[in-house]
């Protein structure tokens, strides 16, 4: 897969590039240096040491054709299980940004569509709402749809996994730990006593009807209700990093607090009492990675020092 990834890689250099003989050097200069990594020899695959965009310049590569493209570079993550003894490394992919549209995930269709079909990453909304496409670039978790790319060409941008996660491919997190935290702390409704529960034809308890809540009661949600789930909160937090089998991390936290806050809910006092653990909440050390990073601008940071406040009030 990684061969042809790079010999279509040259087709793409060769035929964007055409015309002059400084052009084919151009084109020339491109291909074989695509592909850095620290991986196994072997020799089919196009691998050496990071080339830099000035380096390429120097090196005889048109100069005008460049600028004229605007061509920025990306150097992506890559591993595939499914090649033995493989080791991540990292691909280089040229970008002209007049022909590509403004955010990194828009880079990341333009690189799978015309340059490495293989290359893999999630995505579905392409607008800030579905959490797919987080993933760490230039060094901090964002989503790759609402993430601006640097236009400065001189630099290339680096595209890495959510750190500290299990990679199952390329660009896409194993997120089964995440979602199991996530349902531990039942997400939904739990209304059982109030008024509007009724046992149902089959013994368990049926809710009826609207559950009302007034303006107030409501706002307390806002700042909460609006977490996309993406991970990126988690997957900046030292805590986590270290403890993500024990410690919740901050959104599954947040998301307990949601409910917890919620006026219509029942099981406050359960909820709290199934989060009084030294792993499970108390391993937030409030370093607040997790609100700075946050692409919805919520502050998880402050919902688990809430948490922590009405902890203190039930004992
Ligand atoms: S709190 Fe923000 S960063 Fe964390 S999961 Fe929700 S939307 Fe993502
Ligand atoms: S405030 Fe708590 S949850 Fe947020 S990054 Fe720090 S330790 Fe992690
Ligand atoms: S594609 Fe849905 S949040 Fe980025």
């Amino acid at each position: 897969m990684i061969s042809s990834t790079a010999s279509s890689f040259s087709r793409i250099a060769s035929k964007r590039i055409i015309g002059s003989s400084s052009n084919r050097a151009a084109a020339a200069a491109f291909a074989p240096t695509t592909f850095t990594s620290s991986t196994s020899s072997s020799s089919n695959l196009f691998f050496s040491s990071a080339t830099s965009i000035e380096a390429d310049l120097k090196n005889g590569v048109d100069t005008a054709t460049l600028l004229a493209e605007r061509i920025k570079y990306f150097k992506v993550y890559r591993w595939d299980p499914e090649i033995e003894n493989q080791k991540p490394y990292l691909s280089t992919y040229p970008v002209d940004l007049n022909d590509c549209g403004p955010m990194v995930l828009d880079a990341l269709i333009k690189i799978k569509n015309e340059q490495d079909p293989g290359l893999t990453f999630r995505r579905s909304c392409r607008e800030g709402i579905c959490g797919s496409c987080a993933m760490n670039i230039q060094g901090s978790n964002t989503l790759a749809c609402l993430a601006y790319i640097d236009d400065d060409t001189s630099k290339a941008t680096k595209i890495y996994p959510l750190p500290h996660m299990y990679v199952l491919k390329d660009l896409v997190p194993d997120m089964g730990n995440f979602y199991e935290q996530y349902r531990s702390i039942e997400p939904w409704l739990q209304a059982e006593g109030s008024e509007r529960a009724e046992p149902g034809a089959d013994g368990n308890t049926k809710l009826q009807g609207e559950f009302l809540q007034t303006k107030q009661d409501r706002a307390k949600l806002d700042g909460m209700y609006e977490c996309i789930l993406c991970a990126c909160c988690s997957t900046s937090c030292p805590s986590y990093w270290w403890n993500a089998d024990k410690y919740l991390g901050p959104a599954v936290l947040m998301q307990a607090y949601r409910w917890i806050e919620d006026s219509r809910d029942t099981a406050t006092t359960a909820r709290l009492e199934n989060l009084n653990d030294a792993f499970k909440l108390y391993r937030c050390h409030t370093i607040m990675n997790c609100t700075k990073v946050c692409p919805k601008h919520l502050n998880p940071g402050k919902a688990i020092a809430q948490i922590k406040k009405r902890m203190t009030a039930l004992h």
